[in-house]
């Protein structure tokens, strides 16, 4: 059961932005596209890199806040397949920068009790990163707050082409029949199996894509664009967008919970 004064002290803004607010409707898995690193930098006239770095600041902030916001499941969009197309220093910058992140934030990720989960074809990123991420992995495994599910060198197509060669490969063994997949056996098979769907998918930077980003999971979930860049997205960004997503009527195709009759269902 989450307490309001757990999640909000009484006098902060963030308490003013919850207060009267049904906190069961709170979401459960909240993700994000972490967009406009670059622009703030230029904003600045500072190099790209500085609006990455920037850009980590608010990878802290958002995951200690979703954790005080007791969710379960915090997404980040870190580092897309498609990403490797830019500058080489760029991608050796990000990579420093998880680098960088894998060793300095382990022990705020422990005392607040997050359990990382980075998702995407991880074998393909430097050894030495992998060997990062698993001491990451492993250090924070018994975090019973908040999954935090990193996407690095992810797309959605890529992961589900890899479920759909998986599928090929156990039919022509003999261990699947086509019946056997439905829309269960399909998220079994997912970098982001065992957790829930995302509820609500926020994209900052004022851009109104997807961007190949979750494309399964999110067939129901709610959007938030915003037009804060990256850099610049704080802990009441946050909670203001998850305030927003607690007062929308969910349907699923179906109709209003109220229930209206079988003439006004719409998606
Ligand atoms: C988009 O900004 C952001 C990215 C490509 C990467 C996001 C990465 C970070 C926030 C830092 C690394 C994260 C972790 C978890 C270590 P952009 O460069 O496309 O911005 P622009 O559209 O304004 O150019």
């Amino acid at each position: 059961m989450k307490e309001l004064d757990r999640l909000a002290p009484p006098g902060t803004p963030e308490r003013a932005t919850l207060d009267g607010l049904d906190l069961t409707r709170l979401p459960r898995h909240v993700a994000i596209i972490m967009d406009g690193n670059g622009r703030w930098a230029r904003q600045r006239g500072l190099p790209r890199v500085e609006g990455h770095r920037a850009g980590i600041r608010a990878v802290r902030e958002a995951a200690e806040t979703a954790a005080r916001l007791e969710l379960e499941v915090l997404t980040l969009y870190a580092f897309s397949t498609e990403n490797w197309k830019r500058p080489g220093w760029e991608v050796r910058t990000l990579m420093g920068l998880l680098r960088e992140y894998l060793q300095r934030e382990l022990d705020v990720l422990v005392s607040n009790g997050i359990c990382l989960r980075p998702i995407g074809r991880l074998e393909a990123l430097e050894p030495d990163i992998q060997q990062g991420l698993a001491k990451a992995v492993e250090a924070t495994h018994k975090g019973t707050g908040l999954t935090l599910q990193i996407a690095l060198n992810y797309s959605g197509r890529t992961e589900l082409m890899d479920a759909f060669r998986s599928a090929a490969r156990q039919a022509a063994g003999g261990e699947l029949v086509a019946d056997q997949i439905d829309e269960d056996w399909i998220s079994g098979q997912l970098a982001t199996a065992g957790v829930p769907d995302p509820d609500l998918l926020i994209r900052t930077s004022g851009e109104l894509r997807i961007s190949n980003f979750l494309l399964w999971q999110i067939a129901y979930t709610e959007l938030h664009f915003t037009p804060v860049l990256w850099p610049d997205f704080r802990a009441s960004d946050l909670i203001r967008a998850v305030a927003d997503y607690a007062h929308r009527e969910r349907r699923f195709g179906g109709v209003l919970s109220g229930g209206h009759g079988p003439d006004v269902g719409e998606d």
